[in-house]
C-alpha cells in the first residue's frame, strides 16, 4: 500500500493526510470544498512546523511530507490510484453512505475502503458497497499526528485479510492499533462519551460549576483535559451525535444525552470551533 486517498479535509482529514505523509506514503486529499482544501494545507504546515522546533522532525522531513500531499475536489479523480481511501466527511448517515456508493464505483477493486467515523456503523456503511470484506474503521484520535490510537473496527463482513493489512499499516504510522468489533460507540466512544454526558449532568444540576469539574478530573485523575474542555474540543455537535447513535442503538436511557448538551447545539454553542461552548475561544 503506497497510495493513501483521504475524504474530507477538516479536522480529522488534514491530520490523517499529514501522517500518512509524514511516514512516506502519497496522500491525495479530498474535498469538495477548495477554500477548505488550501486551508488544510496550512495547518497541516503549521502541525509540522510544531515537530521542526521541536526538534522531531527536520525541514527537509517536513518539506517531503507536504510535497507528497496532492489536493483534489474531485472524488472520482482523487481515489483512482487509491490503494486504502479513509474517509473522514461529516459525521452524516446519508452523507457516508452516498460516499461509499461513489467510492465502491470509482476506487480501484483492490482498494480498501475504511471509515475514520466516531460512530456510525461500518457493517452499515459496508451494506451499501459490492465489497464488505474490504471496508473496515480506521478510527483516529484527535490531534492525529499525536494521538497513539487507531480503533480499528471489523464490519460484520470485513475479512481477516482487510483486518491484517489496516492493522500492518497502522504500526507503520508509528500508531497502536487496537481491533474491535462494530457495535455502537465500538470501544472509545461507548466509554468516552458516557463520562463527558456524566460531567455535563454534574454542570446542569449545579453540583459544580465548569473549572471545578475539569479541574476534579485533571488533578485527581490524570486526564490531560477535563471531560468539558475535552468535550468543547472534539466538538458539542459530534458529542451529542454519538450520545444519540448509543442511545437509540442500545435502547438504554442511560446514553440519553444531558437536556443542558442539547440546548447549547441548537444554540450553536459547538465548542472551539463556534467560538463558545463551555469556555470562551473568542
Ligand atoms: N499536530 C502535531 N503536533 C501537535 C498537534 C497537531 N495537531 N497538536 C499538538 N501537538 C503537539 C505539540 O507540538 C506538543 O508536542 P510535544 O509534546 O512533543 O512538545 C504536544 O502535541 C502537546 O501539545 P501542547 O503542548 O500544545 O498542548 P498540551 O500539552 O496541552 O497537549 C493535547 C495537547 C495533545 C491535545 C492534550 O491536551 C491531550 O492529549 N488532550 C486529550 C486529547 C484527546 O483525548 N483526544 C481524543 C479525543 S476523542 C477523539 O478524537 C475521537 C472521537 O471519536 C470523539
Amino acid at each position: 500500500m503506497n497510495q493513501i486517498a483521504v475524504i474530507g479535509s477538516g479536522t480529522m482529514g488534514n491530520g490523517i493526510a499529514h501522517t500518512f505523509a509524514q511516514f512516506g506514503y502519497n496522500v491525495n486529499l479530498i474535498d469538495v470544498n477548495e477554500s477548505a482544501l488550501v486551508k488544510a494545507l496550512d495547518t497541516i504546515d503549521k502541525n509540522l512546523n510544531r515537530q521542526v522546533t521541536k526538534g522531531t522532525l527536520t525541514t527537509d522531513e517536513k518539506a517531503s511530507t507536504l510535497a507528497r500531499i496532492t489536493t483534489y475536489s474531485s472524488l472520482k479523480a482523487g481515489v483512482e490510484n487509491a490503494d486504502l481511501v479513509v474517509e473522514a466527511a461529516t459525521e452524516n448517515l446519508d452523507l457516508k453512505l452516498n460516499i461509499f456508493r461513489e467510492l465502491d464505483a470509482n476506487a480501484p477493486q483492490h482498494a480498501i475502503l475504511a471509515s475514520n467515523t466516531s460512530s456510525i456503523s461500518i457493517t452499515h456503511i459496508a451494506s451499501v458497497t459490492k465489497r464488505g470484506a474490504q471496508v473496515i474503521g480506521m478510527h483516529f484520535m484527535n490531534p492525529v499526528p499525536v494521538m497513539k490510537l487507531v480503533e480499528v473496527i471489523r464490519g460484520y463482513a470485513t475479512s481477516d485479510e482487510t483486518t491484517a493489512k489496516v492493522m500492518e499499516l497502522s504500526t507503520k504510522l508509528a500508531k497502536t492499533p487496537v481491533e474491535v468489533n462494530d457495535y455502537p460507540g465500538f470501544v472509545a466512544n461507548r466509554i468516552l462519551m458516557p463520562m463527558i454526558n456524566e460531567s455535563i449532568y454534574t454542570l446542569f444540576e449545579g453540583v459544580a460549576g465548569v473549572q471545578e469539574i475539569d479541574t476534579v478530573m485533571k488533578l485527581g485523575m490524570a486526564h490531560p483535559m477535563g471531560p468539558l474542555q475535552l468535550a468543547d474540543f472534539i466538538g458539542l455537535d459530534v458529542c451529542l451525535a454519538i450520545l444519540n447513535v448509543l442511545h437509540e442503538g442500545f435502547g438504554n436511557p442511560k446514553y440519553a444525552p444531558c437536556p443542558l448538551l442539547v440546548n447549547m447545539v441548537r444554540a450553536g454553542k459547538l465548542g472551539v470551533k463556534s467560538g463558545e461552548g463551555f469556555y470562551n475561544y473568542a
